[in-house]
């Protein structure tokens, strides 16, 4: 590290809690934009930068951009979530790219029950009938929607997030099946889960909850294939990327009664464009990615983020990395 101040770049104004941690020791630039930087507002941001602190939501760093970053060590995402990094990319030019797994696992946990609830008891529907007047007097099949305790949760990846779900599921009752590389035993133990294949899991369930990453091996996971496989009356919930789900073959499902219900926080493309047809679809209940949205998770991701970045900065392991073998192995 030279004596000069570390130049970092941060591509929104991110929870003050995180970014006071910079300004002491770094040359911070905020982007003031209202909207997500371009990615040519990008590239003549990074130019000169030694960390970029960016949003996993907003920003895509990939190999053209990280070509233009010459001093740029480190990557530090706002989020637990990296698709939006070329990881290799990043490696094979010695940046580290750094996220904040654990800090919004219950708000995340939190926001898929609400759109399970939301789905199961026709939250959105009912709120709209009374906003357009059509709250005339009670009746015995008003809004019917469909049981959760005793009903059957399939979670499809079992990380800290899918375990979180799992132990809200058991609070309600719920009998809960996932899929994993590898068994939670823990998790087994605290709520009864058990493990079984995805086939198994889209039979038996009455409600899918999606928490793995987006890869290449996710892309497209749940396809009109897997729509088949599961129940009419089962509700599909997706709270981990849009990709994860082919969301032409998710319309097919809802349109043509395959499946009875989705509730996502996440779309592709995000921002959901206005004529899809998913926005006509009353048994679609769709918010903004704003699954981590609490006051306090945003402001741990905030700090966690930063600390991430400054560790790098100072030449210390940051807490948090996500090729910290890779980079070791350059
Ligand atoms: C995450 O943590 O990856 C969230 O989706 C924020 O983008």
């Amino acid at each position: 590290m030279t004596n000069t101040r570390p130049r970092v770049l941060a591509t929104w104004h991110f929870p003050d809690d995180g970014l006071q941690l910079l300004t002491d020791t770094c040359d911070l630039t905020v982007w003031a934009g209202d909207h997500p930087m371009s990615g040519e507002e990008l590239q003549r941001g990074i130019a000169v930068m030694h960390g970029l602190f960016c949003s996993p939501a907003t920003d895509r760093i990939d190999a053209a951009l990280l070509q233009r970053a010459a001093h740029l060590r480190v990557v530090s995402n706002f989020g637990v979530g990296y698709d939006n990094v070329d990881v290799p990319a990043a490696t094979s030019r010695g940046i580290w790219v750094c996220n904040t797994p654990g800090v919004l696992t219950d708000a995340v946990a939190d926001q898929t029950f609400a759109l399970l609830l939301a789905v199961a008891r026709r939250v959105s529907e009912a709120e709209r009938l009374v906003h357009d007047g059509q709250w005339r007097h009670w009746h015995p099949t008003l809004l019917v929607g469909k049981s959760v305790g005793g009903a059957s949760l399939g979670v499809v990846g079992m990380g800290g997030i899918g375990s979180a779900v799992a132990r809200r599921a058991a609070g309600f009752g719920m009998r809960i099946r996932y899929t994993s590389r590898e068994r939670k035993s823990a998790v087994e133990a605290a709520t009864g889960a058990q493990q079984v294949s995805l086939d198994t899991l889209l039979h038996e369930s009455d409600y899918v909850s999606l928490h793995t990453a987006l890869t290449p091996a996710t892309r497209h996971l749940i396809g009109d294939e897997e729509f088949r496989r599961m129940r009419p009356s089962a509700v599909l919930i997706n709270t981990a990327r849009g990709g994860v789900v082919d969301q032409a073959a998710l319309t097919r499902a809802l349109l043509e009664g395959r499946i009875a219900g989705a509730g996502l926080d996440v779309t592709d493309p995000e921002p959901i464009s206005m004529d899809d047809p998913l926005l006509g679809l009353a048994n679609c209940v769709i918010v903004p990615h704003i699954g981590s949205a609490t006051v306090e998770a945003r402001a741990r991701m905030s700090v966690l983020a930063c600390e991430n970045l400054l560790a790098v900065l100072q030449g210390r392991r940051p807490r948090y990395a996500v090729n910290e073998g890779e980079l070791r192995a350059v």
